[in-house]
Formats: C-alpha cells, structure tokens, sequence
C-alpha cells in the first residue's frame, strides 16, 4: 500500500500533486496568518509618528508623480553597514500613514528614510533644480519646473481620500488643510494652529522663495520631514524588539 502511494505516483497523477500541494502550502499560509488576527495590531505604536502635514502630503503625490521612488528607496535595512551611512533602521510605525508605501527596491541614488534634515532647505531646492551644479557626478535629472505654483484646490480631498484609507486625519485637519498648508510654506503666518494640529512641523519658505507656494515648497518639506518623526532616544528597546 505505501509503495503503490508513493512519490512517483503523486509526480505523475497532477490533480493529486495539486491538491498536496496546496494542503502543504495552507499550512504554512496559516501558521504565518492566524497569529496576526489574534494580536491587537501587528504594528507597534511609536511616539511621533502623526500624519503628514497637508504640505508634506502634496510633496509626497509630487515624489509619487514624478517617480522618484524608481531611483530612491525608502526603507533603511537592519545591516550594520546601512545604519552606519544612513541612521537607525526604518521602523515599521515609520511608514504606516504611507498610502501606498514608498519602500522601493531600487537604489540608483541613495536612501532617502531619513534625509530630513541632513542638507539645508536652500540646499534640497538647489539639488533638485540642478542637481550636477551641486553633485558634479550626478545622474539625477534636474526638477527646475518644480518653481511653479502648487494647485492646492483638492487638499481637503487628499486628507478625506487618506482618512477613508484608516490615517487618522481628523474632521478639524481636513477642514483646516489648506489653511495649514499655506501657514506651513510661509514663515509670516501664526503657526500656533498649525503646530497644534501636527506635531514637530516646521515651518518655511522651503523653496527659498515666500510668496508663492510652489509644487517645489511642498517637495521639499517632504523630503526634509523624512525620518525626522521618532526621537530615538524616546524608543524603548522593548519597542524595538517587537518590531
Ligand atoms: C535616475 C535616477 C534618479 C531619479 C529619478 C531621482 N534621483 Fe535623486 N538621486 C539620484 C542619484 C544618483 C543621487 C546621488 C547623487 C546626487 O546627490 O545627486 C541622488 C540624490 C538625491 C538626494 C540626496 C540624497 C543624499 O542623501 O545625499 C535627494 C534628496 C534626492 N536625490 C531626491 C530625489 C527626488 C525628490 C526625486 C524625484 C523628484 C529624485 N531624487 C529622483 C538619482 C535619482
């Protein structure tokens, strides 16, 4: 009987190779997935992390437009080399307002999880319009176009797509978007609302230019909040461990 049953019978009767196979795969399907409904969420909680500003959010569609995402990732790995050149490994709290995920798999450049603040605004603005005139070597196109101005008028319908989406943007964000937005790209405007509504925003002429807020402003607060969200020294080990 064992015999008869044996593995040159299952190789050469495909229906039955089929149905083992997938006995044998659903069991692994199921000891990787039914934990995860038994635990309260499979992302752990870490201080700072809040939504994008409105402006950070419209830079964020600007690097989605534009495709940055096939030259820069977004995800620093836990290998000591990349914590040494790039920082702390991303976490996943890090990403979980990301709709949809910016991690990427390609890096012609390099990784951006954490480039907030490591260059000066006037610096990010300059390396996009002309990146060569900054890094000789570089191969990344120029974005010059990026000074023209930001078409705000579906801001509120950004925030609702994205709260309809589980990010917890609240009716009084969505209903202040662009308010917040045009506070956050000029310095003259009282932040106090602003600040409230989101924490550790920084305010800015990001393009260097306050008059006009441009596809540019919004680029550059993106990538300047970058990995700027979680004060390391506030993460417990523990935290970290349930990673
Ligand atoms: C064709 C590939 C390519 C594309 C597309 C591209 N980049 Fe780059 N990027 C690079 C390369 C290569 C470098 C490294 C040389 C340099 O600094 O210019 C770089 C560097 C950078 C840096 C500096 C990072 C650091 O840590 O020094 C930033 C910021 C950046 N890119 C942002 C962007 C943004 C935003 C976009 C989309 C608007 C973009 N890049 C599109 C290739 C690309």
């Amino acid at each position: 009987m064992l015999k008869k049953f044996s593995h040159g019978m299952i190789e050469r009767n495909i229906l039955l190779l089929g149905v083992l196979t997938l006995i044998t795969v659903s069991i692994g399907g199921l000891a990787q997935i039914v934990p995860l409904f038994t635990v309260e969420t499979t992302i752990e909680r870490v201080a700072g992390i809040r939504p994008y500003t409105p402006l950070e959010l419209m830079g964020r569609n600007i690097y989605v437009r534009e495709g940055c995402y096939a030259c820069h990732s977004q995800m620093i790995r836990p290998f000591r080399d990349e914590a040494e050149r790039y920082g702390h490994y991303s976490l996943a709290a890090e990403s979980m307002y990301d709709r949809p995920f910016q991690w990427g798999s390609k890096r012609t450049g390099p990784d951006l999880a954490r480039v907030g603040g490591r260059y000066s605004d006037d610096w990010q603005a300059a390396h996009l319009r002309d990146p060569r005139a900054l890094v000789p070597e570089s191969i990344m196109p120029p974005y010059a176009f990026l000074d023209r101005p930001l078409d705000t008028r579906n801001i509120q319908r950004h925030l609702q797509a994205q709260a309809t989406l589980g990010v917890p943007y609240t009716p009084e964000m969505i209903a202040n978007a662009r308010a917040d937005l045009e506070t956050q790209a000029r310095p003259d405007r009282d932040p106090a609302g602003f600040q409230s509504r989101y924490a550790r925003a920084r305010q800015a002429a990001f393009d260097g230019n306050p008059g006009v807020v441009t596809e540019m402003d919004a680029l550059v607060a993106y990538m300047q909040m970058l990995g700027t969200l979680v004060d390391f020294r506030d993460v417990t080990p523990e935290q970290l461990r349930q990673q």
